[in-house]
């Protein structure tokens, strides 16, 4: 392939949290299925990431990288489209945020603000440690490690991606060459997805639906979730804006169902649980091709590991290109590719 039609590279990756959920659907996985047919995508499981601040639980940890991975397959992330792979299998990443940390002021790492704000937030998990506070390093490691130029991310993830931009040009600098190449961050403005209580969703806020979760039980989430408070009997009219069920229909519904709804909250002319109506048929239509599909991996997990596996040792081809350069700017290559000479 020559340079001109070389596509440009992605890459994001994801803490395994277990079973993913409808806010990690709108919010990110739609965005890496579109993604995915433009650019040379790579995603990864950030499993050394989860043990950055989880490290107690060994086999919680290999059933949320699997899970993951079968809720990416079943939205339609394409691994022949996309490199898919679990970092720990590919141990570059590890090596080059060793060579980095070599350089990397500990000012840095201590400045960036998801440090503090996370270790204040955790209060209750010792992270007085080492892997805590140079997780941002890894994850430049992350993306470093493939030349990556646009790396999709949240707002609460630019910084990172700044920071990893900061390191590439110490790094080139200090050795006096252009080996790393400095990332921009491709924030996602996809439709943030509200949760059943009008915040954020997310798990930790008991708020979410898991996009395998039982249509009877996706059902009984959106027919109890709140509305607004003043509709105590079905004659007071409501304000959509107060309602998150409201904010459902911003994702899910029509222009039409919208105004049905509106017209009919503020004159009382329907009740909550008719308006929901359109809101349950919409999610339940959503996700059911997306359970039938995990649930063809589920049932074969082998598959799910081989294509891990697959997606790794392409990662790893395109890493070590990188590692190459590395090295040999740091002085270590002739130990790396010389057989020793015979001993006399
Ligand atoms: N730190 C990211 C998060 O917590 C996950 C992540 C790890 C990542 N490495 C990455 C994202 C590299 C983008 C690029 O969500
Ligand atoms: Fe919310 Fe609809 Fe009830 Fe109004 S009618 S409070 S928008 S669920």
């Amino acid at each position: 392939m020559t340079e001109a039609n070389r596509r440009q590279t992605v890459l994001s990756g994801m803490r395994p949290t277990g079973r993913l959920h409808l806010g990690h659907y709108h919010g990110v996985l739609k965005n890496w299925a579109r993604l995915q047919s433009e650019y040379d995508c790579f995603f990864f499981v950030a499993d050394w990431h989860a043990l950055t601040t989880d490290y107690g639980d060994a086999e919680q940890l290999s059933e949320h990288v699997i899970d993951m991975a079968i809720d990416w397959l079943a939205t339609g992330i394409d691994p022949q489209a996309a490199t898919l792979f679990v970092q720990s299998q590919v141990r570059e990443h590890a090596e080059l945020h060793l060579l980095l940390s070599m350089t990397t002021p500990l000012s840095w790492l201590e400045r960036v603000p998801s440090y503090k704000e996370q270790r204040e937030k955790l209060a209750g998990k010792s992270l007085d440690t080492y892997g805590f506070l140079g997780y941002p390093l890894l994850q430049a490691a992350d993306i470093l490690v493939y030349g990556a130029e646009f790396v999709p991310v949240g707002a609460d993830q630019v910084a990172h991606v700044e920071l990893t931009r900061e390191v590439a040009r110490r790094f080139n600098h200090l050795h006096g060459r252009k080996v790393l190449a400095e990332p921009q961050a491709l924030l996602t403005r996809f439709a943030k997805m509200p949760g059943l209580d009008g915040q954020k969703m997310s798990k930790s806020y008991h708020n979410a639906i898991e996009l395998r979760e039982a249509p009877e039980q996706v059902e009984k989430k959106i027919r109890t979730m709140p509305t607004d408070p003043a509709r105590v009997r079905r004659s007071d009219p409501g304000d959509p804006g107060k309602c998150p069920a409201w904010q459902f229909h911003e994702v899910y519904s029509s222009e039409q169902t919208r105004q049905w709804a509106r017209q009919g909250c503020v004159s009382a002319g329907i009740g909550c649980v008719e308006c929901k109506r359109p809101l349950i048929d919409a999610v339940l239509e959503e996700l059911e091709p997306i359970r039938k599909a995990a649930s063809v991996y589920e049932e074969d997990p082998g598959a799910v590991r081989a294509i891990l596996w697959a997606g790794a040792e392409r990662a790893r081809e395109s890493a070590e290109a990188t590692m190459q350069q590395a090295r040999d700017a740091m002085g270590l290559s002739r130990w790396q590719s010389e057989s020793p000479a015979p001993m006399r």
